[in-house]
């Protein structure tokens, strides 16, 4: 009797243990945590129904537009899903819980025994060489439903079969998406858990079900991160069991909300940064501004999207090719998914040699992932490196205003010998220049300019961490109230006009990891001293970083300048494959950067951890990872 009941009670013990309840989340795991399940090494790049027809789709829409990828090459290039957004469904058959298509639209979906399938339609998109993509919500209704006032092809019947999104059903809908509709992609829509609660006009009309909101776009606190990701998680789960033999993309669309910054890339293959872009040119910046301080937050598996492209249209048509190449050049340069949003029977010879652009479509495919830094920032020009598996580099020079700009591009911000020669190639024109220094730049309205660049490396044994996000995951950021982000351009909303107070700062994980920059955007400055490659992040925090061949790293490390708090010290530590290789002193506030360096040769996972030593409720600190490298030689350099 005593035996037993011992073993019993040292487990009781060990849950009730705090070492138990809360593991360690600084603790080296010496994995990879962010998202490996689908398939994403490369942004996917296709083309998707919302932007050009809205839900007024059908068959033919999306048959012709498969067509015309195949027919003008784009294809070839990459693009290759054939996404179907919003409009698709009839209804939920209350019998089975079946989603039934609206065959009326779609006729090849019909099916002798009156249920209905897209099978027809995806085994056709495949035997064009493409993949297939299909669109729900994770909650009971989708965005047309709840916020479109004139959505076409609205779900028809009573008020259960007109509940068509996944809330409830995900296992049986994924399954039918993709064990038996062979769907490659699926984009789930995030407005059935963000706009029906009981008041809503459309609740109390009789319309739709009440469900209360877990998303609130304005108010974190208002937001049940937590079961917002749990229903995202068991999309993830269900995807697994009926896709997972083959290749497949999960699209998270939270436009940025519910904190989704710090845990969609451990869910999804990409990720909405911001509501829906419109072809206006302001709307664009809006949409950009939300992935530039992300560059770390994306990696081969997971990336941060901007959403689709939109031109073609408005502020981005055949008279305003400048802005068609800027927007796409931008999006190319952060890894945003290429997904075209045009109506392709339209296609004119100059926005098709856009879309083709073969230069800049492989700088947004290069395998090494890396999301273009802000090397540098303005409200006017900003300036984008991004470095290539090759060592290369390409840079975009982008003038956000409506007058022309000068602009000076130097070798400094490309991490390059100012001393040697740097060779430019414009990626539109094809032409080339060379220079020492600095290149004086001359930049018409809204235009972009975009090149690969080359001369000689300031590192020529390695590469800055800032140079690789795409091998880096922020795992822990030390982001311990997730804030707006102020730096996004605050467009008019088209569907709101100027009624109300106007754009309010929103979109949450404002103080995350940066690359070349502190946490909230400040320079990395460490006792005064400035460095302009480093990452910056708050304390406590744990970079996974990807080795894949380098023997050594280095960093100067220390608490950054712009810290508020003097008194709180930090460590950094250093571990490979889960075990601890360096760690620093404490270090405070004003004191000079410490070398931290360890050898890494043959570690798959290197992790960069900065532990606080704070107790109370002190803010966490600001730290740099400064001059952070890793280097091909394992001997330590003088
Ligand atoms: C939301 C999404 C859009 C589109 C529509 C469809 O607004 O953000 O991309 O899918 O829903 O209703």
């Amino acid at each position: 009797m005593r035996r037993s009941l011992l073993p019993l009670l040292a487990g009781v013990a060990a849950l009730a243990s705090p070492a138990a309840a809360a593991p360690d989340p600084l603790a080296a795991g010496g994995r990879w945590s962010a998202n490996t399940s689908g398939h994403a090494p490369v942004p996917p790049m296709g083309w998707n129904s919302w932007n050009a027809f809205n839900s007024d789709i059908d068959e033919e829409k999306v048959l012709a537009s498969a067509q015309a990828l195949v027919d003008t090459g784009l294809a070839g290039l990459g693009y290759r899903y054939v996404n179907i957004d919003d409009g698709w469904w009839l209804k939920r058959r209350q019998a089975d819980g079946r989603l039934m298509i609206r065959t009326s639209h779609f006729p090849s979906a019909i099916r002798p025994d009156g249920a209905s399938s897209f099978r027809p339609l995806t085994d056709r998109l495949h035997a064009m060489g493409l993949k297939a993509g299909i669109y729900s919500d994770i909650g009971r209704n989708s965005c047309g439903q709840i916020y479109t006032p004139d959505f076409k092809n609205q779900p028809e019947g009573t008020v259960a079969e007109r509940e068509v999104g996944l809330y409830g059903h995900v296992d049986q809908d994924i399954r039918l998406f993709f064990a038996e509709w062979n769907f490659d992609l699926i984009k789930v829509d995030g407005c059935g858990i963000r706009g029906l609660p009981a008041d809503a006009p459309r609740v109390r009309s009789g319309l739709y079900r009440a469900l209360p909101p877990l998303v609130d776009m304005q108010s974190l606190g208002g937001t049940n991160v937590a079961a917002v990701r749990t229903l995202y998680d068991q999309v993830g789960a269900a995807l697994k069991r009926y896709a997972g033999a083959r290749d497949y993309i999960f699209s998270l669309c939270l436009w940025g909300a519910a904190n989704v910054r710090t845990w969609g890339k451990n869910v999804g293959n990409i990720s909405r940064t911001s509501d829906d872009i419109q072809p206006i040119w302001p709307r664009m910046l809006t949409n950009l501004d939300t992935v530039t301080h992300r560059a770390l937050y994306a990696h081969p598996g997971s990336w941060n999207d901007a959403d689709m492209l939109f031109f073609g249209t408005g502020d981005f048509d055949a008279q305003h090719l400048i802005e068609a190449k800027s927007h796409f050049s931008l999006w190319a340069m952060l890894n945003s998914p290429l997904i075209i949003g045009y109506d392709l029977r339209k296609l004119t010879p100059a926005l098709l040699s856009i879309f083709a652009n073969r230069d800049i479509v492989a700088l947004n495919q290069d395998p090494a992932g890396n999301q273009a830094v802000l090397a540098y920032d303005s409200d006017e020009i900003q300036i984008f490196v991004k470095t290539l598996a090759d060592g290369g580099k390409a840079v975009a020079v982008f003038n956000r205003t409506g007058s022309p700009a000068k602009a000076v591009l130097t070798a400094e911000q490309l991490k390059l010998r100012p001393a040697a020669d740097v060779r430019l190639i414009d990626l539109w024109t094809k032409s080339e220049r060379r220079f020492r220094r600095e290149q004086a730049l001359e930049l018409r309205a809204h235009e972009t300019l975009i090149f690969r660049a080359s001369g000689t490396r300031r590192l020529p044994d390695g590469l800055y961490l800032s140079e690789q996000p795409g091998r880096i995951n922020p795992a822990e950021d030390g982001v311990v109230t997730p804030q707006a982000d102020p730096t996004i351009y605050r467009s008019i909303v088209p569907w709101t006009g100027t009624h109300g107070g106007g754009e309010h700062p929103q979109y949450s994980g404002w103080g995350g990891a940066e690359a070349d920059r502190a946490a909230y955007g400040k320079l990395l400055r460490i006792a005064g001293t400035t460095f302009d490659t480093g990452l910056g992040v708050l304390a406590n925090s744990r970079f996974e970083v990807r080795n894949d061949g380098f023997a050594r790293f280095v960093a100067k490390v220390g608490v950054n300048d712009s810290a508020a708090n003097q008194k709180t010290s930090v460590r950094f530590e250093v571990y490979g494959d889960g075990k601890l290789l360096a760690r620093s002193r404490p270090m405070l506030f004003g004191q000079p950067a410490a070398p931290l360096a360890a050898t890494v040769k043959g570690v798959r996972i290197i992790e960069l951890v900065a532990r606080s030593e704070a107790h109370g409720s002190a803010a966490p600190q600001p730290v740099a990872w400064a001059d952070a490298a890793l280097l091909r030689d394992a001997a330590p350099r003088s």
